[in-house]
């Protein structure tokens, strides 16, 4: 039987324009023999709307301009199954879903917060859990579980609030220049600031606290950007092959404008790593998958120092991105998975999670 997918996108966070593209993308390549869309857009204002597939979004297909239509009725979850499937309300309608793809990045869609609202319902869903979103969403979190399983990350400093920034600037200047100042639970690089000199560190720690009441200021690693896919439930993931991110020496980091709009960051898939390496990130990546309890898929990050060598946890992402030139997809394809066997894949795994199977 043909499974109704609710495709949930746009969303509250900062990262709604790539929500919306990696929304278009998957909407191509889900499979039309085994599932049927109902798109959802999330507004950023958290209005749900029920949207056309043909004009979900409008004002093209770029960062930068791409909006919700928010012209479309207003819908509402209803919090239980109906004969085992969710449903959602639309004026006086009713539609039915079997399984739900939050392709939403960041807080409240990434986080856990709306995956505790599947679980509550019983509607299978595509990726990590409830608690493990939350844990992978936070920084702080994520470096401390992975601390504590022998996982090293760069050092760094928690702030609470900007006003600490003076009873902790003896641990800061302790971190060594550069430093990278990021919210905790972010993405996308949204609110992320490269400093080199202490004269500019207050602004960026202001910055940073625009997008969250946590801040990290972290001690600059000097090496790789590796990056590795996992794919499967947490009792059997596989890891793809390492790909390797080489920032533009102008912007001398991963930003926002180097992800999705002029970017001349160069991605490097497979990276040029000897057998031996590309084994150790890939064996990493699944550690941190396992430790973090995630399911279904992520990305994982990490540094390779120049100087010691070493493997360094950078961040995990439990809904990486889906636009075309996002690196989980690419990364699945290098591996032999294509962008529409990779859907399917997460699609059957938000079943088999339960137990159950999407025939
Ligand atoms: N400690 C660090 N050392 C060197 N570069 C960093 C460090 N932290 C972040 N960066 C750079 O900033 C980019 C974005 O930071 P990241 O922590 O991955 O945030 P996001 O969740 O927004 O992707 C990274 O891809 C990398 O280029
Ligand atoms: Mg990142």
């Amino acid at each position: 039987m043909k499974k109704t997918v609710l495709l949930l996108c746009g969303g509250r966070s900062d990262e709604h324009e790539i929500s919306l593209i990696s929304a278009y993308h998957v909407l191509q390549a889900i499979d039309r023999k085994r599932f049927s869309p109902i798109v959802v857009g999330i507004g950023k204002d958290g209005t749900w709307y029920l949207e056309e597939e043909s004009s979900f979004y409008v004002d093209g297909l770029s960062a930068d301009t791409i909006q919700l239509n928010t012209k479309r009725p207003k819908v509402s979850l209803l919090p239980y199954l109906d004969n085992g499937r969710g449903t959602l309300q639309a004026g006086e309608k009713h539609y039915a879903f079997d399984v739900v793809f939050p392709i939403l990045h960041g807080p409240f869609g990434e986080d856990g917060t709306l995956q505790g609202l599947f679980e509550t319902v019983g509607v299978p869903y595509v990726g990590a859990n409830c608690g493990s979103s939350w844990n992978c969403m936070d920084k702080e979190r994520t470096k401390l579980l992975c601390a504590q399983a022998g996982i090293p990350s760069a050092r760094f400093v928690v702030l609470h609030a900007a006003q600490e920034f003076t009873s902790k600037a003896k641990a800061i200047e302790e971190l060594g220049w550069p430093v990278f100042v990021k919210p905790a639970r972010q993405g996308s690089s949204v609110g992320i600031n490269k400093v080199s000199e202490e004269k500019f560190l207050e602004d960026a720690i202001l910055e940073a606290f625009c997008f969250d009441n946590k801040v990290l200021v972290e001690a600059g690693v000097v090496g790789r950007e590796l990056e590795c896919g996992v794919l499967g439930l947490r009792s059997k993931p596989k890891a793809s092959v390492v790909g390797e991110i080489v920032p533009s020496t102008k912007v001398g980091f991963y930003s926002y404008q180097e992800k999705y709009l002029a970017s001349e960051t160069e991605l490097l898939l497979p990276a040029p790593l000897d057998e031996a390496q590309t084994r150790e990130v890939q064996a990493l990546a699944l550690r941190v998958f396992s430790v973090m309890e995630c399911d279904g898929m992520a990305r994982v990050d990490f540094f390779a120092e120049a100087s010691s060598g070493k493997l360094l946890l950078n961040e995990i992402n439990t809904i990486p991105g889906f636009t075309p030139i996002s690196m989980y997809p690419k990364l699945w394809k290098e591996s032999g998975v294509d962008y529409p066997s990779l859907v399917t894949r997460l699609l059957e795994l938000a079943y088999e999670r339960k137990g159950e199977s999407c025939e």
